[in-house]
Parts: structure tokens; C-alpha cells; sequence
């Protein structure tokens, strides 16, 4: 029996900063994680999908240089070297986290945990031989690609035919074709990767618009964008079934079949909250995730739920947050997350970076709202870069309170930029104070400047 401070299950974003603050504050505290540490983000999530991106960048700038002056013959991309650099670099991020751990003083425990109940307070859990108890607990245990009841969808993933963001970045030769069930983040970074390298791409998303709630303009830009890039797009179509060889699909009472040699799965994630021993808890689990407090603490004091596992907003930065604002309730610091100004990013080509409120959520809140948007070409970094680019920077000012609600911006760099702007959201400065931020020339972050000076 070992005795901690804290025992945190799950060794994602969320689980392995939160075993860093929780030791730093003076917590003696245990992770757990049967896999790699890391999580999904590290291992089969953002990471190695940016680092395949970044590949695929490569062999677009050699394909298309001829307009820079650089040209290249047989031109080839090579899926598996490409895939081999993603995990090296996974690996050497696995390690560093690894390395963090020790450093930090954290117990690493590698293998499944699993709770066995709470006891005067102290909450018990086997993992290994081990029994490790606590008077206080992280649940940290992420999320799953969700899958539909589609008839052979479950037959698809046991061949190989269906994947899911595991399997499909561990892909060692292209395929033809690729399916892509999802028009969401998943699907579109995915889809936007494949067609780079010259798969044939074709999206199928049941909505009548891809990318959630992102920017319906922005949307029009990415659509516009992708088709250049040679994806295919149905929307509002649903999906039927899934066959050895392709996706039947239906779209208003018509049907048809896409041929395809593989499907990604990219129909949205659930959280994790079953196969641990949660129930021996009572912890509350309703839909999306396990309940929490602006804490992050359950219905069970002292047990807390930090990430994708509580379903509020999927994202490894949220995690971060969380795990910050968890710890800190553990100690008596406070805090709190909110929500409304974490900023979110799709790193396609182009890329797309927002935070806080867009122009229909803040009219469903009934804010007087001014709308102004600046296009990236306005800055002249980002036209000597992208000379045919149409992105922009679009700003939602709430006039009553005079504050700067909402920024959704699509473009080169965006990525990059949003955090300027999430820190003007946050701050809730008025627009004399914002006006007065000087901005480094050239740069394509000069577009916020322009965008504020038309408020
Ligand atoms: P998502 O919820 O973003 O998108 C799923 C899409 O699939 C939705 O548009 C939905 O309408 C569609 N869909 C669901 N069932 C369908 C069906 N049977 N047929 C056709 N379309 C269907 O989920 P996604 O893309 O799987 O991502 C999961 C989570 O991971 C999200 O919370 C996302 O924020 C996070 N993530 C974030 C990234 C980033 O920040 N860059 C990158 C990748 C994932």
C-alpha cells in the first residue's frame, strides 16, 4: 500500500500537468497511465498530425514553387519517412514529459488504474500489484472517436478498413482514396493532410455545413479552399452502411456509394468514463462527460475531472486549464476557468484560429454587437506570402460595454495569433487602450490592428 497526496489517473495534457502544479505546490502526487504519457494529444492527437501537416507543407512548397522561382523534378512524397519523423518526434516529447515527472518529483506508475472505492475519505486504486491510495483524486481519462450505430461499422474497424485518428496516423503507405465520416476538426485536418498528398479525398458530414460552429464565412473560405485542393464535399448526407469496399451514403431519399480504400472515423469523440471503477465512487456521469463544479470537482468531495473525461470542451488547452484550476481548489488558492475566452484552432491549409463570442452567439445573448472585418491582405507580410490568399481577421465588438467580445480569423499564421487576440477578450480593455498596442511590422498579426482601427 502506498500513501499519497494525490493520485491522478490518466497521463494526457490534462493528467500530467496537473501531477506537475499538484507536486510543485507541495502534493505528493502519483500518475497513472497504461499507455504512453502524453495522451491522445501527444500520441495520436494534435502532435503528430501537425508534424504530418508540417510534411505535407514541405511537398506542396516543392510541388508549387515555380511562382518563387523554385522548381524540382520527379517530386515524390514518401508516407513512410513522413510517418517515421511523426514519431520521433512523439517520442522525444514522450520522454520530455517523462522527464518532467521525475524532475518534478511525480510517481509514475505505467498501467491500467482501477478504482476500488472511498473509504473514510481516502479514495483506493490497483494498479499492478499496487494498491495506491489518497484523500484526493484526478480523473484525467480523456476521450474516444465516438462510433455511430452505422450497419459494418464496427466489421470496418476490426479489418483495418475503418480507422480512427489511432490507426490512420500510423499509416505507412497512401491510400488511393480515403472517406473521411465527419466534416468536424478531426475530418478536416485529416481530409486536408490526405488530399495534400495526392489522395482522393471525399468528406460526408450530416450537417449542411462543415466545421461546426465555426465562422460561416470562414466555412465559405474552407470550402472554397478545400476544393481547390481537390477534396469532394457532401453535405447533408447521411450515412447507411459501410461495405468491404465503400461508404453508401444518402442524401435527400438518394442514395449513393462512395468507393473508397479506407474510411476515417472522424464522427465526433465521447468521454472516458467506464472500465475504471468510477460507479464504486458515485461520482455523477451525465452526457457529455463526468459532472463538475467551476472547480472541476465532482459530486464526491476531493474527486475531481479535468479534461476531455468531463466533456465541456475537448481541447488539450482546456485540459491544461482545468488542471491548473483543479489543483489550485486542492490548495485554497482561487480560481477559476472561463470557458468563454479559451481560443480554438483548425490547422488546415488555410488555418482558422477563433475566441469568445461569434456574431450569432452573441445576438442569441442579445449583445448590441459592431461586426468589422479586416482581410489579410491588408498586411503586407502576409500578401508577399499568400499573394492569392483571401483570409481574414473579423472582430465582434460589443458597443454597450464597449469591449472587444469575439475575434475569428482565417489565414496563414492565424494559429499563431489568436492568443494576442484571446488576451484582448480577457482583458476586456476598451477599444482607446487596445488602439494603443503597437504591432511588430511586418507582420500578419498587423491584421488585428487594422480590423480595431475600423471599430
Ligand atoms: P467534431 O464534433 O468536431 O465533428 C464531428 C462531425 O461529424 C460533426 O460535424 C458531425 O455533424 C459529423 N457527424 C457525426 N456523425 C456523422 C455521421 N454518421 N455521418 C456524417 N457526419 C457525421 O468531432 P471530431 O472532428 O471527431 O473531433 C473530436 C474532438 O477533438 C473535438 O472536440 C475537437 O475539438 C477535438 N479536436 C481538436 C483539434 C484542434 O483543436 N485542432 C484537432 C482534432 C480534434
Amino acid at each position: 500500500m502506498q500513501q499519497f497526496d494525490l493520485i491522478v489517473l490518466g497521463g494526457g495534457p490534462g493528467g500530467y500537468l496537473c501531477a506537475e502544479r499538484a507536486q510543485e505546490k507541495g502534493l505528493h502526487t502519483a500518475l497513472i497511465e497504461e499507455r504512453a504519457l502524453g495522451g491522445t494529444c501527444l500520441n495520436e492527437g494534435c502532435i503528430p498530425t501537425k508534424s504530418l501537416l508540417y510534411c505535407a507543407k514541405q511537398y506542396d512548397h516543392a510541388l508549387h514553387g515555380a511562382e518563387c522561382g523554385v522548381t524540382a523534378e520527379n517530386v515524390r512524397y514518401d508516407q513512410r519517412v513522413a510517418v517515421e519523423r511523426k514519431d520521433r518526434v512523439v517520442t522525444t516529447l514522450v520522454r520530455g514529459v517523462g522527464a518532467t515527472m521525475k524532475a518534478k518529483g511525480v510517481t509514475v506508475f505505467q498501467g491500467r488504474g482501477t478504482i476500488l472505492g472511498r473509504k473514510d475519505g481516502v479514495v483506493s486504486v490497483q494498479v499492478g500489484e499496487e494498491t495506491l491510495q489518497a484523500p484526493k483524486l484526478v480523473i484525467a481519462t480523456g476521450s474516444e472517436a465516438s462510433v455511430p450505430p452505422i450497419t459494418g461499422v464496427r466489421e470496418g474497424l476490426a479489418s483495418g478498413f475503418v480507422m480512427t485518428n489511432r490507426e490512420i496516423l500510423a499509416l505507412k503507405e497512401l491510400p488511393a482514396s480515403l472517406c473521411c465520416i465527419g466534416g468536424g476538426v478531426i475530418g478536416l485536418e485529416m481530409a486536408c493532410y490526405f488530399a495534400a498528398v495526392g489522395v482522393k479525398v471525399t468528406v460526408v458530414e450530416m450537417l449542411p455545413k462543415i466545421a461546426g460552429t465555426t465562422d460561416p464565412e470562414i466555412c465559405d473560405i474552407l470550402m472554397k479552399t478545400y476544393k481547390k485542393q481537390g477534396m469532394t464535399f457532401l453535405l447533408s448526407t447521411g450515412v447507411k452502411a459501410i461495405t468491404e469496399t465503400g461508404v453508401e451514403v444518402e442524401a435527400n431519399g438518394e442514395k449513393q456509394t462512395i468507393a473508397c480504400d479506407k474510411v476515417l472515423l472522424s464522427a465526433g469523440r465521447r468521454a472516458v468514463t467506464k472500465g475504471f471503477g468510477l460507479e464504486t465512487l458515485g461520482v455523477a456521469v451525465e452526457r457529455p462527460g463526468i459532472v463538475v463544479d467551476e472547480h472541476l470537482q465532482t459530486n464526491v468531495p476531493g474527486v475531481y475531472a479535468i479534461g476531455d473525461c468531463n466533456g465541456k470542451l475537448m481541447l488539450a488547452h482546456t485540459a491544461y486549464r482545468e488542471a491548473e484550476v483543479a489543483v489550485n481548489h486542492m490548495v485554497g488558492i482561487k480560481d477559476r476557468i472561463d470557458y468563454s475566452i479559451i481560443p480554438s484552432v483548425i490547422y488546415t491549409t488555410p488555418e482558422v484560429a477563433s475566441v469568445g463570442e461569434t456574431e450569432q452567439s452573441a445576438k442569441e445573448k442579445g449583445l448590441q454587437v459592431k461586426v468589422v472585418k479586416a482581410p489579410m491582405r491588408m498586411s503586407g507580410r502576409y500578401l508577399a506570402e499568400n499573394p492569392k490568399g483571401d483570409g481574414f481577421c473579423k472582430l465582434i465588438y460589443d458597443t454597450k460595454n464597449k469591449r472587444l467580445v469575439g475575434v475569428h480569423m482565417v489565414g496563414a499564421y492565424c494559429s499563431e495569433m489568436i492568443y494576442g487576440a484571446a488576451m484582448m477578450v480577457y482583458s476586456k480593455l476598451p477599444i482607446e487602450h487596445l488602439d494603443k498596442i503597437v504591432f511588430p511590422h511586418p507582420t500578419v498579426g498587423e491584421v488585428i490592428r487594422e480590423a480595431l482601427c475600423m471599430i
